[in-house]
């Protein structure tokens, strides 16, 4: 989808449909509404009137305007009650009439910017949320639909800037939108991708691609490569699969070469069948989709990229699958990963931390300004978090801060949980260093105590994506199936650290 904005007014707009958003208790209608009503003879308010539209989040009616304006038609989105109306609430609006406007079979529309009656923050957030939120709204994936996709998508979007004060910052804020939902929209590929299709290898490929696109710099280890460097996590993972295990590096260099990096590391693992400790059968075809946190690493060093964020980014991939061969790890084995620490793996089924262990570990080395990863990494997630928060550890406050703030900027929010050194008792074992379970209780917490023995003393961010991972529904924003959430609030937090750098 093509989005643009530009100085001008609704009513002056010649476009398949104008899309409009109204709250539940607006008592005097916005500027925009009314003019629009006086073109319509009153219909506007007929409708309101009526109680055809109420405003509520997600109800929509689509008038005709036959010839009143230059638009073909008004949708009139709802947002629900002004005083909860947030920058999320605009994103899903936009969403909603994305979807809505392609059913109508209209391949453009235009919406005017909400002023700050409607919303309280900064004009270019709210530009930016509209744009990710129409594209977004528009994902679909239909790869391997025989024939080809032919049902109609929307083309085009115009956002109109009734005053036009500051159109640079808006320009640019577009931009972030299309990078950013872009951004979602290719990590959502690469998920989507079944896993016989999205190996280790493949995504390597696509690594590559990106490389070759933007001219960053490319390492791939292979199993050789790993043995050298003694990955003992990943090759353990990777025993029991056919697909050679790939540890990818993908390096953005956007900032002043003496300054740090951020090291972004992404569990990738293709399949999680459990391995050795086999997952049930059902949903197991979900676990295609255990590579989120990588796609999303790659995702966001290609956003990085495509707007010359001046900061330096290394986004690291453990890649492998899980499966339970004749070789595969064994539970009661032991591993030694890349910084020398021994793990009993009581649980195969464990192995995001596994891989995860060498990848941060790696990072460590490169003496990052910090380490974020992202992971599909508990089931204990979901239960504690449900669908609407990822939960977040990490031992420093600023940058546990800044993952707060910019998920309230991206509509992905991440939800605190401790790391406390009490938690590691649970992850005490009888022969090694440690295993790779801490038992029944706080499954996510554990999982995050066991991954903070990697950063060394970095400052440290951990996500886990486990929760907002698949979408059972389809939702204003996001398709059924992956929604590579946390793509947008990576790409947001590298946005304000440009800003504001370190
Ligand atoms: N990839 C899974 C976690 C997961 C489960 C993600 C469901 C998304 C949806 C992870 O590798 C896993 O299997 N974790 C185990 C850990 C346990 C054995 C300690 C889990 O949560 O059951
Ligand atoms: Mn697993
Ligand atoms: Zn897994």
């Amino acid at each position: 989808m093509q989005c643009r904005v530009k100085a001008g007014e609704s009513i002056k707009e010649t476009t398949e449909a104008l899309v409009l958003v109204g709250c539940e208790d607006e008592r005097a209608l916005p500027a925009v509404h009314r003019a629009v009503d006086k073109a319509l003879g009153g219909h506007l308010r007929d409708v309101r009137s009526s109680g055809e539209f109420t405003g509520t989040p997600r109800q929509s009616v689509v008038m005709h305007t036959r010839g009143a304006l230059p638009a073909k038609r008004v949708l009139l989105m709802g947002l629900g009650k002004k005083r909860d109306v947030t920058l999320d609430g605009i994103r899903q609006a936009m969403g909603e009439a994305a979807k809505r406007v392609r059913q109508l079979g209209a391949r453009a529309f235009a919406a005017p910017l909400p002023g700050a009656d409607v919303v309280r923050a900064p004009a270019a957030d709210v530009a930016q949320a509209m744009v990710e939120g129409a594209m977004l709204g528009n994902y679909r994936f239909t790869s391997y639909r025989s024939g080809g996709d032919k049902s109609p998508t929307v083309r085009a979007m115009t956002l109109l800037a009734e005053r036009a004060t500051r159109m640079s910052g808006l320009h640019a804020a577009v931009r972030r939108g299309e990078v950013s939902a872009g951004a979602t929209a290719f990590a959502r590929d690469l998920c989507n991708h079944p896993a016989n299709v999205m190996t280790p290898s493949r995504v390597a490929r696509e690594a590559r691609a990106i490389a070759k696109d933007f001219k960053l710099k490319l390492t791939v280890l292979d199993r050789k490569d790993q043995e050298k460097r003694r990955m003992g996590g990943l090759l353990g993972v990777s025993r029991g699969s056919q697909e050679m295990p790939q540890f990818i590096i993908l390096e953005y260099a956007g900032g002043r070469k003496s300054q740090r990096p951020v090291a972004l590391v992404g569990k990738t693992v293709t399949f999680d069948s459990g391995g050795i400790s086999l997952k049930p059968s059902e949903n197991m075809e979900q676990m295609k989709a255990d590579m989120t946190g990588g796609a999303e690493v790659l995702a966001a060093v290609r956003a990085a990229a495509q707007l010359r964020l001046p900061v330096n980014v290394v986004g690291i991939l453990p890649a492998t699958e899980n499966m339970p061969g004749g070789r595969a790890t064994k539970p009661g084995d032991i591993l030694t990963m890349l910084n020398g620490a021994t793990v009993e793996v009581q649980n195969t089924d464990a192995e995001g931390r596994l891989i995860l262990a060498d990848g941060l570990a790696y990072a460590a080395r490169l003496k990052p300004a910090c380490i974020v990863d992202v992971a599909t990494l508990t089931g204990a997630c979901i239960v504690a978090l449900g669908q609407f928060a990822i939960g977040m550890m990490g031992n420093d406050g600023a940058l546990k801060a800044a993952f707060t703030n910019a998920g309230e900027q991206a509509g992905e929010r991440v939800w605190e949980m401790p790391l406390w050194e009490e938690y590691f008792e649970q992850l005490k074992s009888d022969v090694a260093d440690m295993r790779n379970i801490g038992g029944r209780g706080a499954g996510m917490i554990t999982a995050g105590m066991f991954l903070s023995r990697f950063v060394g003393e970095c400052p440290w961010v951990h996500l886990d994506i486990a929760s907002t991972d698949w979408s059972a529904s389809e939702r204003p924003c996001i398709a059924k199936g992956p929604t590579a959430a946390g793509t947008r609030l990576l790409v947001q937090f590298l946005i304000n650290r440009a800003e504001r750098p370190r």
